[in-house]
């Protein structure tokens, strides 16, 4: 690898971007070296940055030793993240914009909401809440559209110290039931219909379904979008439109503990269903609020904009904490990128003078196909700073969001970062690094990521070099465990790599000590920035009366990044055909949701297994990569001739 990016053109900061940033490169150094050297220290003074109720004596107290993982962060403090986000804010800027909400309709007026609107749209959303019987510790599921009570009802839940879960709304009523029931909630708050790109979503006719497979005593709020029709069951559904006008005004934030819970989050793994990763409330909000500032170079006023939805992670840390803990103005879009036409994404951000645009490579590469018309019509002016998220960005997509959306202006801050570890872990700071199309570069502070032999385990010093990437101390909003199950927590992220965070990623670490992600070691695919387990497509596939078996892998997808590449063998029964074909796609999307619809179905007499019955998906990833060339030894299978077969029909 050491010739190819070495090559690599470097885009180094102008001298407007270095002046205005908040961190320069000697910045970078002497504080990321403090944050190794003396993470206590950095971290103590660091945890300044939030409104602490008791202040923490304490601040890191960490083992990722096997059989004993333990993470604990300022772990004697108390503080509440919605007085964090909103209540400290009133004082100086209670009048200023917290969210700006852009409709899924160009034509709807957008909305403003300032810090005390959204003070007493908050306290009235956990007035709600309470009377429901919502108390501190109780889960609550968010299943909702892009929709300013999405942060209301996230915020609403840390007030009073109940633990959120937020569902994507283009997850299926199974996929939310799964949810509901796995972190138990009491209480599901939805909305009637959901608005997106010109079409709507039926989220509570979803939630009315997913409700018939889970206990009776779970109530249903229901928030107004559409106004459209809906069932409504007496003494389970509520009216939060109708109760919020009622409820108390204020509510009094609750004193939580650094480490009680503040949300679960449901994301795929490489084998099982999702599992629902934990973050607290001290480490996590700092984290998120810091990264926030310092990789997007975020300056009072200036308006931020990231395009995620609030059911990822993404939108968690970016939409709404993040920036909500810095008082910032925080731009939520109910819509999407392609609707009514390619040009939106760019209106939005004329419309709204956005000076911070974060989004994914496979919404770049999308309108990228559509040219440069639909942006040139559009002035950009006001964009400083892009980011991208999810996946490896391609230097096409690198070099068109550069030199297209930017100008040549904006430096693109590449992020790497997972569910798991609630705020981005490398990245470029736009001050302080020269950038190389596709490298997420450098560690954020206190982040310490090594390159491991996958083989050995062992670290590897030597530069350039390639491995799997793990992390080798704990940072403050690092996910503390499984919901309900630490054993899988260890065992998932503890136990290849002993002593270390196992991210899942492989990555190069260039002669400049640079960092490139390569991506997935494991079998979990990344469908346009979608995490997804192959095992969960799996599952779904042979839930299926005519499937007997299906192994499914990713493939390089030009646009989604990979797409969902499955090999199916039926029943002795049942006969392949088109009709069939789709009736799966169909399954696949009612069992789990729109975001798992396979791409590629072949039907496979039999796939190639071990003779102990282990199925070689190396072999079935390169034949959907259609690289026959490199298949390995294929003398080990039980039957060799099953990969003949597999070659000769594969779909075109
Ligand atoms: C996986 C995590 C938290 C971000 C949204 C996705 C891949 C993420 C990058 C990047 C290359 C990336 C990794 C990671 N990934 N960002 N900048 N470059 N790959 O979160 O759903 O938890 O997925 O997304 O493979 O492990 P997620």
């Amino acid at each position: 690898m050491t010739g190819d990016h070495a090559a690599t053109a470097v885009f180094a900061p102008s001298d407007d971007i270095v002046d205005h940033a908040k961190i320069d490169s000697a910045k970078y150094e002497e504080m990321y070296k403090a944050s190794i050297d003396d993470p206590e220290a950095f971290w103590g003074e660091q945890g300044k940055r939030l409104d602490w109720i008791k202040p923490y004596s304490k601040v890191k107290n960490t083992s990722f030793a096997p059989g004993n993982v333990d993470i604990k962060w300022f772990e004697d403090g108390t503080l509440n993240v919605s007085a964090n986000c909103i209540d400290r804010h009133l004082k100086d800027r209670g009048n200023q914009t917290a969210i700006i909400f852009e409709p899924d309709d160009p034509n709807e007026p957008a909305k403003y909401i300032t810090y005390s609107q959204l003070h007493v749209a908050v306290c009235r959303m956990a007035n709600v809440l309470e009377s429901m019987g919502v108390r501190k510790g109780d889960r609550v599921v968010i299943y909702l559209p892009m929709i300013p009570e999405a942060a209301y009802a996230m915020l609403a839940c840390a007030r009073i110290g109940a633990i959120h879960s937020i569902v994507f709304a283009g997850f299926s009523p199974d996929a939310l039931s799964a949810r509901i029931n796995g972190c138990d909630a009491k209480v599901i708050i939805t909305a009637d219909t959901a608005p997106r790109g010109g079409r709507k979503t039926a989220l509570k006719s979803n939630a009315d379904a997913a409700l018939l497979h889970c206990k009776d005593s779970v109530k249903c709020l229901v928030v107004k979008r559409t106004g459209d029709q809906t069932t409504w069951i007496d003494g389970r559904d509520y009216d939060y439109n109708e109760m919020a006008l009622e409820a108390d005004d204020y509510a009094r934030p609750a004193e939580m503990n650094a480490e009680d819970p503040l949300f679960i989050l449901y994301t795929s793994g490489s084998t099982g269903q999702p599992k629902g990763v934990v973050h607290t409330t001290g480490g996590y909000l700092l984290y998120a609020a810091m990264t926030h500032e310092y990789v997007f170079d975020y300056h009072d006023g200036d308006v931020f904009w990231c395009t995620a939805d609030v059911g990822w992670v993404t939108g968690h840390s970016y939409i709404v904490y993040g920036p909500l803990a810095n008082g910032a103005i925080t731009l939520m879009f109910e819509g999407v990128p392609t609707w009514p036409d390619a040009s939106r994404f760019w209106e939005v951000c004329e419309k709204h003078k956005v000076n911070q645009f974060y989004t994914a490579p496979t919404a770049l590469r999308a309108l990228m196909g559509q040219g440069n018309a639909p942006v040139e019509k559009c002035d950009l002016s006001s964009l400083r700073i892009l980011g991208t998220v999810g996946e490896p960005i391609n230097p096409e997509a690198w070099n068109w969001y550069y030199n297209v959306i930017g100008q040549g202006r904006c430096p693109i801050v590449d992020t790497w970062w997972q569910t798991e570890t609630g705020g981005h872990m490398m990245t470029p700071l736009p001050g302080a690094h020269a950038l190389k199309p596709g490298s997420a570069m450098k560690p954020f502070f206190g982040v310490k990521p090594v390159v491991l032999d996958p083989q050995t385990g062992e670290e590897i010093h030597s530069y350039p070099t390639e491995g799997v990437l793990c992390i080798a101390d704990s940072w403050p909003s690092q996910m503390r465990t499984v919901w309900g199950d630490h054993e899988r927590f260890e065992k998932t992220y503890f136990s290849d790599y002993k002593g270390y965070y196992f991210a899942g990623d492989g990555c190069k670490r260039d002669e400049d000590g640079d960092f490139w992600i390569t991506g997935r070691v494991d079998d979990v695919i990344n469908v346009s920035g979608h995490r997804m387990g192959t095992a969960e497509v799996e599952s779904a596939l042979v839930a299926h009366a005519k499937v007997a078996e299906a192994a499914v892998v990713g493939y390089p997808h030009e646009i989604k990044g990979q797409g969902i590449y499955c090999y199916v063998t039926l029943m002795n029964d049942a006969e392949p055909s088109e009709e069939l074909r789709k009736e799966l796609r169909q399954w696949v999307r009612t069992e789990i949701g729109p975001i798992a619809s396979p791409d590629v179905i072949q039907w496979a007499p039999g796939l190639p297994k071990t003779r102990s019955g282990k199925i070689m998906r190396r072999i079935l990833r390169k034949i959907a990569e259609n690289d026959f060339d490199s298949l390995g030894d294929t003398s080990t299978l039980a039957d060799p001739s099953v990969v003949d077969d597999l070659i000769e029909n594969r779909a075109k």
